[in-house]
């Protein structure tokens, strides 16, 4: 191989090793939380079909889970034949190791699926990333739903200009 090869195959590589999509000072947010909907209690119909929220997340499912903060938006149906569900939603933190940071999310919203973690405050600025979720327990009253998150995150202390 003449070494001008070698050269451009190691630029190459470095290329590929360095466009990760995250920088030195990401931290990545991996946990599972628990998002607990009692309609009754923590939601507001504004009209049919659009529901504001105000759930409890927790760090457990058990009675001794810690409540971390709340995840304060809305859901929607959209106007089609299928009459899917749409969440746009912020999960605030407010106790807990990640109080005073949020994450804004949204997506489709079934008994299971996927959302977009689309950005964040805090220690949790410029998230980006994926909520696995699904609805583990259902009863009359409640639904509780499980929620692991994957996030990349750029925290505010290592943003200079701000
Ligand atoms: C609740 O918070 C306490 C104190 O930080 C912690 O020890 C405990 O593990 C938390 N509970 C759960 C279910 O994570
Ligand atoms: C807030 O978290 C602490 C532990 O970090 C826990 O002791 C306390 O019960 C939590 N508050 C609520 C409302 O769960
Ligand atoms: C954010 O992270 C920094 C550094 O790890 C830490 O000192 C600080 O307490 C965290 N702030 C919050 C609100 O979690």
């Amino acid at each position: 191989m003449a070494p001008y090869y070698a050269i451009a195959l190691l630029l190459g590589m470095l290329a590929v090793f360095f466009s990760g999509g995250t920088t030195v000072d990401d931290t990545t947010l991996q946990i599972t939380l628990y998002m607990k909907q009692t309609p009754a209690q923590d939601q507001i119909s504004l009209a049919q079909g659009t529901v504001l929220i105000n759930w409890p997340i927790k760090d457990g499912t058990g009675a001794s889970a810690n409540t971390t903060g709340h995840a304060k938006g809305l859901t929607t149906q959209e106007n089609g034949q299928d009459s899917t569900w749409v969440i746009m939603m912020n999960l605030v933190f407010d106790n807990g190791s990640h109080a005073g940071s949020s994450l804004q999310v949204m997506g489709q919203h079934g008994a299971s699926g996927q959302w977009s973690v689309m950005g964040g405050t805090g220690n949790l600025t410029m998230a980006r990333g994926i909520i696995k979720y699904n609805t583990l327990y259902q009863d009359a009253d409640s639904r509780t739903i499980e929620m692991q998150i994957y996030a990349y995150c750029t925290p505010m202390e290592s943003i200079l200009a701000l």
